[in-house]
């Protein structure tokens, strides 16, 4: 698989020449007396560190993937980016994410931007205080924010990080998924008169959220809630507020976004009213403040020291050069839970693509698969896997230094455990140590307890769990995936993959769901799915 750009033949060549080697050779004292490995390949920038010194990499591999960076136009793409070109032509859009925690008076939009956030703090204050009661003059206890993919993962993954911040008076909760499932488990527990519904849509016509929505709307009147109360319990955010009141929503109920906000770019506008209920608005600004730290960082860093160019750039390395299918996101922190599922939509809705910005199809490969889960659960469940499997995955570890809990003495436990999992994975076992441990009685264990190592982890560390150093790790990953779609020549900010299941699912659901079906219009596999589904359905 090729590429055009130089740096791009150059680096197939120094893969060639260093595919075999060792790092634990590289890290070994007679190769690095002083020792200076891990401090040569550790960038910081917007409050985080990056410890990449457990990557297959060298002094020519940095210089190489920078000048692939450079060579690919990436700096041309940022700034573009950060100054509001349309960098989204198949939808003709900008993606303003940025502008959305920018501080200057002179950045895109800033006025509105402004005034949009003051319209949320002021709601998010009355809800926080007590002052907005329901229809029984309760106060709200419960938030339900009903939305999915871009509208749900960002601000569940930032309201589940930041808990410890979180306002006790208020629980929150998120509904994304169409099965009744979802929405029951939450509303079977809660008292709809202390209960505020967040509408959070983009578009205003996705399918599970506006099921979710008018049966939220029916269980309030089922309940009691009197039609004419409905606007104490619902709000809605969407870049389409027409589509908001004609479903029932006081127009100012109505939070805006705008379309030069991707929806799994968007946990900076309104759509993180839920984070700014959680949290208030105060703390809500620090998320901000975290991500245009790094947005700082990315826009004005030398490639070379650049956090989301080597981030990037050493995620190429892998997937284009060493072939990597996936890698993996392991954060040591229960409460970056959801940071993973966060990442899956970031990155491979928006690099899992196929056609160039020129509209040629690729010959190389794009978005690798994204998945994780926290430290330490993994260890016992696919690390095996990583260590002793025929496949390389390379990881990002997350370390969070300072617990953000009082059960302090498990901490030391939880970090051992995040940087020796690094440790083994560079170093592995070799056979004349697997030999002594198996022992002369035991020789046929050799095979059973040798590593091969030599797998590669990018280690972050975040000093605390705060609402600024979250912004900075989210912002972090956005724009690594801006660096990767840059190589790539493509689009990150559209998603037409999504589109053909949304056309054909309407019309299996109405092959499903009408009186008569004919279901020959479909393939015999389908058609027969739905034969089933029918009868079961109808009985
Ligand atoms: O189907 C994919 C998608 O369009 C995502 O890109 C988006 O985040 C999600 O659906 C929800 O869209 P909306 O906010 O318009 O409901």
């Amino acid at each position: 698989m090729t590429n055009p750009l130089p740096a791009w033949s150059a680096l197939q060549t120094h893969y060639e020449q260093i595919r075999n080697e060792q790092m634990r050779d590289w890290f070994a004292p007679a190769n690095d007396p002083a020792p200076t490995r891990a401090e040569r390949y550790t960038y910081a920038g917007g409050g985080l560190a990056a410890d990449f010194s457990k990557n297959r990499i060298n002094d020519a591999t940095l210089k190489l993937l920078v000048q692939l960076a450079q060579e690919a136009g990436v700096e041309k793409r940022r700034d573009a980016m950060f100054t509001g070109e349309v960098v989204n032509p198949t939808e003709g859009r900008a993606a303003l994410h940025t502008a959305l925690r920018a501080t200057e008076p002179n950045a895109p939009f800033h006025a509105q931007i402004l005034a949009e956030k003051a319209k949320m703090a002021k709601f998010a204050d009355a809800v926080r205080s007590g002052a907005w009661t329901g229809y029984t003059g309760k106060r709200i206890r419960h938030v339900v924010n009903i939305g999915i993919g871009g509208s749900d993962l960002g601000p569940k993954m930032v309201v589940h990080a930041l808990q410890h911040l979180e306002t006790p008076e208020i629980s929150s909760h998120f509904v994304s998924n169409v099965d009744g499932a979802d929405l029951w488990r939450v509303i079977e527990g809660i008292d709809p008169e202390e209960t505020l519904a967040i509408i959070v849509s983009k578009t205003f016509t996705t399918l599970e959220t506006m099921t979710n929505a008018h049966s939220m709307r029916d269980w309030f009147i089922q309940h009691g809630c009197p039609e004419s109360a409905l606007a104490k319990h619902f709000v809605g955010v969407s870049a389409n507020p027409a589509e908001v009141v004609k479903f029932g929503i006081a127009r100012d109920n109505v939070f805006e976004m705008w379309d030069w906000v991707g929806g799994r770019y968007s946990l900076w506008s309104a759509v993180g009213l839920s984070i700014m209920i959680a949290i208030g608005p105060q703390q809500f600004d620090e998320l901000l403040a975290g991500a245009h730290d790094m947005d700082e960082h990315f826009r004005t860093a030398p490639l070379e020291k650049n956090l989301p160019v080597l981030l990037g750039m050493i995620g190429i390395w892998y997937r284009n050069f060493f072939g990597s299918q996936s890698y993996l996101v392991a954060p040591y922190s229960e409460a970056l839970h959801y940071l993973p599922s966060y990442l899956q939509q970031l990155e491979m809705e928006s690099n899992g693509k196929q056609a160039r910005l020129d509209g040629k199809f690729v010959d190389y490969a794009t978005s690798a698969i994204t998945w994780g889960e926290p430290g330490t659960n993994g260890q016992h469940a696919f690390f095996q896997m990583l260590h002793q499997g025929t496949t390389i995955v390379p990881i990002d570890f997350i370390a969070v230094l300072t617990p953000e809990h009082p059960l302090a003495d498990h901490h030391p436990k939880l970090l051992a455990n995040c940087f020796a999992q690094s440790e083994a994975m560079m170093l592995g076992r070799t056979e004349e140590e697997a030999k002594k441990i198996a022992g002369p009685d035991k020789p046929e264990l050799v095979p059973h307890i040798m590593f091969p190592g030599n797998r590669p982890t990018t280690t972050l560390l975040v000093d605390a769990l705060t609402a600024r150093s979250l912004g900075a790790l989210i912002a972090l990953y956005e724009h690594k995936v801006l660096v990767q779609a840059s190589v790539w020549n493509i689009n990150p900010f559209d998603q037409w993959g999504v589109e053909l299941g949304k056309i054909l699912g309407k019309v299996v659901e109405a092959d499903l769901t009408a009186a008569s079906a004919d279901v020959k219009t479909h393939d015999s596999s389908t058609a027969a799915l739905i034969a089933r589904a029918r009868a079961a359905l109808k009985r």
